[in-house]
């Protein structure tokens, strides 16, 4: 690769998540490129195409042959995009089974007494984050930072560690820390602490995932701790909080522009500018609370007789990790569950839920932001999630209604949305009551101060905070070890 010959600049910084922020596909003759969906290829995205970062990570498909390697490699490689390559059985010990069926329901607070702790899930977790580690250390120089992220790679940060002892390493998590009685279920959960004590830094998008954190660590490792920092093996570690933001001016910018005028004038035809209208994006996943969001919009038309023609809910759903057998069961239930509501509530012409399974450019979900009276964001369990901070960010009319769950990181910063808990199936049918009826001053309040939230602390804020914090951990631990 070009970059390991690359001596024009001294230090660089090397993002590595377990996926790149563009997906290969299989088509007949050849490849395709997409980009790649969820909150950490879209936030971080924005911040690597402007900036002059290297991205090691998978490209979301099974190579078979040198050859398509290659190909692949030179078209990531003019993106300043590097592979990991993993093979199908990587794909479904690895991805599918430690990473998705394992620390994803534990993580999302979905445990299950059933779980089902696979070691050979364990022994590929280990040797696919040993293939990053192969990967980095090829790529990376002595003075580079080293940004690791997520759930799918916490023995990275040990394993780099050892390999480059002196190196500097930060750690994200983007989907939140379980507390300490969850946590301590995974039968491999020492090793996977101390594979995230070799960071210098470790970021959370909430205080209670760094609280949760520290409380494992101190449980399970022999650290000394003081407030939120560490000392792991002589080495001080400190864990913070960083919530994640947008790219606000995307969003503004996109609400302005013509093509997205068009699509909401597209979207105004189809549901009359009467008929209100209840938006929900999520990514296919059962920590989304979609079946529960669905249940509380019934529930709407069954007590409240007079939205039934009135109101739509505008539901799209992401297709993510339909192999995994928990997700395709979800797909199933969806499906069933709108197929009823439709059946029994539409009118000749008006239809109860809008449902789509697959993803939307930017521009259509822009038009959907601005076209939507009402913005359902009610995960069961979520790390931040960005759609409710799209959503804020793309009301320029300064009106609109976000319903936020209580268990999604947002909350802790979007205070003034109307918070609901998602198991709370009547509270939920309330607050879109509450919201169809929000007169717009009390919107307008709400709104302006969700925004300067949203515009202040970005993406690109997020990533200076963290990376400054952790040029402050390195100096830190000089000046200690110098005393
Ligand atoms: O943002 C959280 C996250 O789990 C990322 O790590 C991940 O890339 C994204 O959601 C989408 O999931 P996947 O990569 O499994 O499709």
């Amino acid at each position: 690769s070009s970059y390991t010959t690359n001596t024009e600049k001294m230090s660089k910084t090397i993002i590595i998540s377990n996926r790149l922020p563009v997906k290969v596909n299989q088509i007949e003759h050849g490849f395709q490129f997409t980009s790649s969906e969820g909150g950490l290829a879209t936030g971080l995205g924005s911040m690597h195409s402007a900036d002059d970062t290297i991205w090691i990570g998978w490209p979301g498909i099974a190579v078979k042959n040198k050859e398509d390697e290659a190909n692949i490699t030179s078209f990531l490689d003019k993106r300043r995009l590097v592979p990991v390559f993993l093979s199908e059985e990587d794909i479904n010990e690895y991805y599918e089974g430690f990473s998705n069926d394992i620390i994803w329901p534990i993580f999302h607070y979905y445990a299950s007494v059933h779980a089902n702790y696979k070691q050979s899930n364990w022994e590929y977790y280990k040797s696919v984050n040993q293939k990053f580690l192969d990967v980095v250390t090829r790529v990376a120089g002595p003075d580079d930072t080293i940004w690791v992220h997520d759930y799918q790679l916490l023995l990275l940060p040990g394993l780099l560690r050892s390999a480059l002892p002196g190196s500097t390493i930060g750690f994200f998590q983007h989907i939140p820390f379980p507390s300490f009685e969850l946590f301590r279920l995974i039968p491999w959960r020492s090793e996977l602490i101390a594979g995230m004590l070799g960071a210098d830094l470790l970021g959370f998008h909430t205080f209670n995932d760094v609280r949760h954190f520290l409380d494992a660590a101190t449980q399970l490792a022999p650290v000394n701790t003081s407030a939120n920092s560490l000392t792991y093996e002589g080495r001080m570690v400190l864990a913070e909080s960083f919530p994640m933001g947008i790219d606000n001016r995307r969003y503004l910018d996109l609400a302005k522009s013509d093509v997205v005028k068009q699509h909401v004038a597209e979207v105004k035809a189809v549901h009359t500018n009467k008929r209100r209208l209840i938006l929900s994006i999520d990514r296919l996943d059962y920590s989304k609370g979609i079946l529960q969001r669905l249940q509380a919009f019934e529930l709407l038309l069954e007590s409240n007789p007079e939205y039934v023609g009135e109101v739509a809910l505008h539901m799209i759903v992401v297709p993510s990790r339909d192999t995994v057998p928990q997700y395709r069961d979800l797909k199933e239930l969806i499906d069933r569950r709108v197929g009823e509501i439709n059946a029994k509530y539409r009118t000749i012409n008006w239809t109860p839920v809008y449902y789509f399974y697959r993803p939307f450019p930017i521009e259509e979900l822009s038009a959907l932001y601005l076209s939507a009276d009402i913005c359902m964001v009610t995960p069961m369990r979520d790390g931040m999630n960005l759609v409710s901070k799209e959503y804020v960010a793309s009301r320029v009319n300064q009106d609109g209604v976000l319903i936020l769950s209580e268990m999604a990181g947002a909350a802790k910063e979007l205070v003034d949305a109307i918070l609901v808990n998602p198991s709370n199936i009547a509270s939920m049918r309330d607050a879109i009551v509450t919201g169809l009826t929000m007169p717009k001053a009390e919107q307008k309040r709400r709104m302006v101060l969700m925004q300067r939230v949203v515009a202040k602390f970005t993406v690109a804020h997020w990533m200076k905070l963290f990376m400054s914090r952790l040029a402050e951990v390195k100096q830190m631990q000089t000046s200690l070890s110098t005393r």
